[in-house]
């Protein structure tokens, strides 16, 4: 069995909010900021020995937030072009992760709704600017982001999504269209482009009439998400390649989008500089004039990593675990997609440790519903049982964002920590070892 271990109280624990109701009273508050220079965090460990917690909690780990934030602005550039780093915000939205970013140097998001917008604004107000890249947005979202929140661009993908932004903003001249391209997707675990993008080769009009209509006009496509192979933004390059030259059109943006990946168990993707060193090859064939923007838009490589998500064993049967959180909470991807997360599991009670000896096991979210279910496999020990805590990574992307509350099972904690991430696609193998040692 786990020694309790001694508790520090010098350790600077910051603890957000317990439920949805609690987290307006955190946006308003000052206190991230006054405190952010903080000095020692708390540990994963530490929590969970003095806490005991009965709903699941989310750890976030700010220095993951910035290793990422740093690495993508310090790799995200050309030396004929400028470039931003678009955060996308529905990855998570959480206030705390939010100003992590914002702290760590990112000051553009791209925002999918008006909740996102007045989110944006109330947290960084004009030392924030945000891009509307859904393709199809409703008119009432579309006028107040341009006349109430002054944002100027937005991405489409028909003629009559252009009417619409075009009629809503009374033919303004002052706009950046977008036009998004679906392109293959087939290396990555979320295509997003059979929902959303025009074919390239039915593109050439649309992109003729969106350029006369912009102020900017931009060319935006997204190669899926957790994308396992950097050659699918070569393809999707050489794709825009031939419909500008198509075209003959003047291009100001050219956005990469997000689909950077993380790293999950049977999921990992070659190192992230190479995905830079494609994408940077296949611009430079794009002879693009150098007053170009270029843009990317991450989501989970900038936060998944830095987010895991503490649940607990309410029962087993056979190798089915019943936890406190699910597909209806912060497991969806787990369920849904089927994406097998890294896992460290902890016992504070019991006669027994945990065995050395790992086995598979699947998992039961805690609503009656029997859809909520996560196939995994999960390799945990064998002899894990109820009252057992397991440590789940790689949730600071798309979790938080999706929960809800059927069931009643919308309550949850989070907490900052210093501990390294479960799996790193920032840290080498010996520094993400150093790391987790501190934490212990
Ligand atoms: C328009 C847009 N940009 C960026 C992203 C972020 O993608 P990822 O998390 O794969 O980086 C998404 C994800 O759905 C998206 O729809």
């Amino acid at each position: 069995m786990e020694q309790e271990p001694e508790q520090d109280r010098a350790v600077n624990t910051k603890v957000h909010y317990l439920d949805f109701s609690q987290k307006e009273n955190f946006t308003s508050s000052k206190k991230l900021e006054e405190d952010s220079e903080n000095s020692a965090l708390t540990t994963v460990k530490k929590e969970i020995f003095t806490l005991k917690p009965s709903i699941p909690v989310y750890f976030i780990r700010p220095a993951a937030i910035k290793r990422a934030a740093q690495f993508f602005l310090q790799n995200f550039q050309s030396q004929s072009n400028k470039s931003d780093v678009l955060y996308s915000v529905k990855s998570n939205p959480d206030v705390v992760v939010l100003r992590h970013l914002f702290d760590s140097g990112i000051r553009h998001f791209d925002v999918a709704s008006l909740v996102e917008i007045k989110l944006i604004r109330e947290l960084f107000d004009k030392e924030a600017k945000m891009y509307f890249m859904h393709p199809v947005k409703s008119r009432e979202s579309i006028f107040e982001a341009y006349y109430n929140f002054g944002i100027r661009d937005f991405s489409l993908d028909s003629f009559d999504e252009l009417k619409k932004i075009l009629e809503v903003t009374n033919n303004a001249r002052d706009l950046g269209l977008h036009v998004r391209l679906a392109i293959p997707n087939s290396h990555s675990a979320i295509d997003l482009s059979r929902k959303f993008g025009i074919l390239p080769s039915k593109a050439i009009a649309l992109v003729r009439k969106a350029r006369m209509a912009a102020k900017n006009f931009g060319i935006c496509f997204h190669v899926g998400s957790q994308c396992m192979d950097p050659a699918q933004y070569r393809t999707a390059l050489t794709i825009t390649k031939d419909l500008l030259e198509k075209s003959k059109v003047k291009l100001d943006v050219l956005d990469i989008g997000g689909g950077f990946p993380s790293s999950y168990p049977g999921m990992t993707p070659p190192n992230l500089q190479s995905y830079f060193d494609e994408i940077f090859d296949s611009i430079a064939q794009l002879n693009l004039d150098p007053s170009c923007r270029l843009w990317c838009e991450p989501g989970r490589a900038l936060v998944a990593e830095a987010g895991s998500l503490l649940v607990r064993v309410e029962g087993r049967k056979d190798n089915m675990l019943f936890l406190n959180d699910g597909t209806y909470g912060g497991l969806f991807d787990a369920g849904v997609p089927g994406f097998i997360y890294p896992t460290n599991c902890l016992r504070i009670k019991g006669k027994t440790d945990l065995s050395e000896n790992k086995a598979p096991f699947g998992f039961y979210g805690p609503t009656c519903d029997s859809l909520d279910v996560m196939k995994g496999p999960f390799q945990l020990p064998e002899n894990i049982s109820e009252g057992d805590y397991i440590e789940i990574g790689q949730l600071g992307a798309y979790s938080r964002s999706i929960r809800t509350e059927f069931n009643g099972f919308d309550k949850n904690l989070q907490i900052e920590v210093s501990d390294a991430p479960l799996v790193s696609m920032y840290l080498e193998g010996k520094e993400q070892k150093e790391e987790k040692e501190i934490s212990i």
